[in-house]
């Protein structure tokens, strides 16, 4: 019989979801984030990349839309985590594909698919060049909102995740509600975690559970997530049980 090598696990850092992983991510995998707004994507991939850097690991974000500017500032004021530091000792890098020197944002003379040839390309220059072993992208729907054809997104959401795959970097990649968009790329993912809010009576609880996640058992189970000021962590009670 073949001897099959079991990929390593890379733990996301946010305690009680590593358990319902099973240790956590597959290194290399394509890990998919979903969930409305406010629902605590971006902390997600923040406290995925803080992890990584508490670890002597070496990450990148890649940032796609006016949204997610502010997050050095809001990891600082939400949780003390200092990115700004961090990128100064050459931790982690931003790339930010809306800068205007990079020539890749959004406009009428770019078609959406040159868009994401282009996005490609300075992803897989970026990991070539830097190497990270975390990489978190927030988020991918500014990329794929303008193709027209749901062939034509399989296609491109395909090669994307395939550019990340082949460089081996574990990555997280959010995506929010938007047009049946979010179950399209959820397609293409190793692995999905759903990130949703839950009403029960008058109180609003966080709640979080694993969709999907291939080659491996998961705790299927819906449970409540919590944000504080030391992040985000999964207790192990449902939102629906008193
Ligand atoms: N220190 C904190 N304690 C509790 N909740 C927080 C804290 N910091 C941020 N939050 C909550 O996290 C939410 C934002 O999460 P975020 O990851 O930006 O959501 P998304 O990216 O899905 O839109 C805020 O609306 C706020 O309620
Ligand atoms: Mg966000």
């Amino acid at each position: 019989m073949e001897e099959t090598n079991i990929p390593e696990r890379v733990p996301t850092g946010i305690s009680g979801l590593d358990e319902m992983l099973h240790g956590g991510y597959f290194k290399g995998a394509v890990n998919v984030v979903s969930g409305g707004s406010g629902t605590g994507k971006t902390i997600f991939g923040s406290q995925f990349l803080y992890e990584g850097a508490q670890k002597g690991e070496k990450v990148m974000c890649v940032i796609t839309s006016e949204e997610s500017h502010s997050i050095v500032q809001e990891m600082k004021t939400s949780f003390g985590w200092d990115f700004a530091e961090l990128e100064e000792k050459g931790i982690i890098t931003f790339v930010d594909i809306t800068d205007p020197a990079l020539r890749l944002q959004k406009s009428v003379e770019i078609a959406p698919s040159e868009l994401i040839k282009s996005f490609k390309k300075l992803v897989e220059s970026k990991i070539e060049e830097l190497k990270p072993d975390r990489v978190f992208i927030d988020s991918i729907e500014a990329l794929f909102l303008a193709i027209e054809s749901n062939y034509k997104l399989r296609t491109h959401i395909d090669d994307v995740f395939g550019v990340l795959r082949k460089q081996n970097v574990t990555s997280v990649i959010t995506v929010g509600k938007l047009f049946g968009l979010n179950e399209m790329v959820e397609y293409g993912a190793d692995s999905v975690v759903k990130l949703e809010r839950v009403r029960t009576g008058n109180t609003l609880q966080r709640s979080i559970y694993v969709m999907k996640m291939r080659g491996s058992g998961t705790i299927n189970e819906v449970r409540v997530l919590n944000i504080s000021d030391s992040g985000m962590s999964v207790l192990a009670q449902s939102p629906y049980l008193e």
